[in-house]
């Protein structure tokens, strides 16, 4: 198995008993609230988010600690924004990750809090867990955190792709929405990963090196969704392990529709090759950023689950 796989798979397996501690037991009351709470998160998922601080931590000379935190927080908070897309008022889907979607497996109002919770929950961990030595950098990651997952960043997304359904949008007003609703928690999941490093172990971090993570994480971030949108229309249900063809249905503005499959698939190869120029000063110390950048932009999506051995390592090509 190619060394990134292995790396990969390591870090999927070991995360999900990181999440399994940092949810609350099933056993402790609400118990049906903790229940679809564990369910929405554990056991599915590629993790891609995680896997983003991860690589960005690993370039940064973070300790583990503090990288399973940022990573936890970031996953919690991309549950909640699925649990909450799959409802009825928003996308409608009954599968996600291969499993009922949570309302259809527990009922709508418990979907909501478990969305509720699950952010509550992310800014809980990041807020009370050490995660570097500075204190103001460490509240500057929480408000990373919040900045990207508020109303100027994913939640405010899926309110423009909730009001742009049957419209014909521009590129540069798809673009917004995407880098918005997808973009903007893969975009803070490399930032908060370097910023993790602790004060004095990692030179190469200045300003300048950060400004660079943040334009690969752009990058990338776009990138992740135009091959969504694609995916919807090239993969099928059970490779996905959500509804394929979903986006057309609900005559969803996506870049499929705006460019059509072969110019997606361009774009977000040029989105790629963007985000490892961005990279360039790196030396090796990126080269799991680099990877990741290339299984974004080349994923087969398949639905990927610990429990079943397997973690979604498909590549288009
Ligand atoms: C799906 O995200 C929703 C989008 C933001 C496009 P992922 O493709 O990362 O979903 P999981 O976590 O692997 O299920
Ligand atoms: C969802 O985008 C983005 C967020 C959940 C923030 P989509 O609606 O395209 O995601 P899927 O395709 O249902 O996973
Ligand atoms: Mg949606
Ligand atoms: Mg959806
Ligand atoms: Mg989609």
């Amino acid at each position: 198995m190619p060394d990134f796989q292995n790396w990969a798979l390591a870090h999927q397996h070991r995360f999900e008993s990181v999440l399994h501690e940092l949810l609350p037991s099933a056993d402790l009351a609400p118990q049906r609230l903790h229940a679809a709470m564990r369910y929405s998160v554990l056991d599915g998922g590629k993790r891609v988010r995680p896997l983003l601080v991860f690589a960005a931590g690993e370039l940064a000379c973070a300790a583990a600690a503090p990288l399973d935190i940022a990573a936890a927080a970031v996953e919690l908070i991309h549950a909640y924004s699925l649990a909450h897309d799959d409802m009825p008022c928003m996308d409608n889907d009954v599968l996600r990750r291969g499993k009922p979607t949570c309302h259809v497996e527990y009922d709508e109002a418990t979907a909501l809090l478990v969305g509720d919770a699950l952010q509550s929950l992310a800014f809980q961990l990041l807020s009370a867990h050490p995660l570097c030595a500075d204190p103001a950098r460490q509240l500057r990651m929480v408000k990373l955190l919040a900045a990207a997952s508020g109303s100027r960043g994913m939640a405010g997304g899926q309110a423009i792709d909730l009001a742009s359904v049957g419209q014909q949008l521009t590129l540069p007003e798809l673009e917004s929405m995407h880098i918005r609703k997808t973009g903007a928690l893969i975009r803070a999941s490399v930032l908060l990963g370097a910023q993790c490093s602790p004060d004095d172990a990692c030179e190469t971090l200045d300003e300048a090196a950060l400004d660079r993570l943040d334009h690969y994480g752009k990058c990338i971030g776009l990138a992740f969704q135009v091959m969504d949108d694609v995916l919807d229309t090239e993969a099928d249900t059970a490779t996905l392990g959500k509804t394929a063809g979903k986006d057309a249905d609900d005559n969803k503005p996506t870049y499929v529709t705006l460019l059509g499959v072969a110019d997606a698939k361009r774009m977000a190869e040029d989105l790629h090759q963007d985000a490892l120029e961005s990279l360039s000063g790196f030396g090796d110390d990126a080269r799991r950023l680099r990877e990741l950048a290339g299984f974004i932009v080349h994923r087969k999506y398949e639905n990927p689950s610990p429990s079943r051995g397997g973690l979604g390592w498909g590549w288009v090509r």
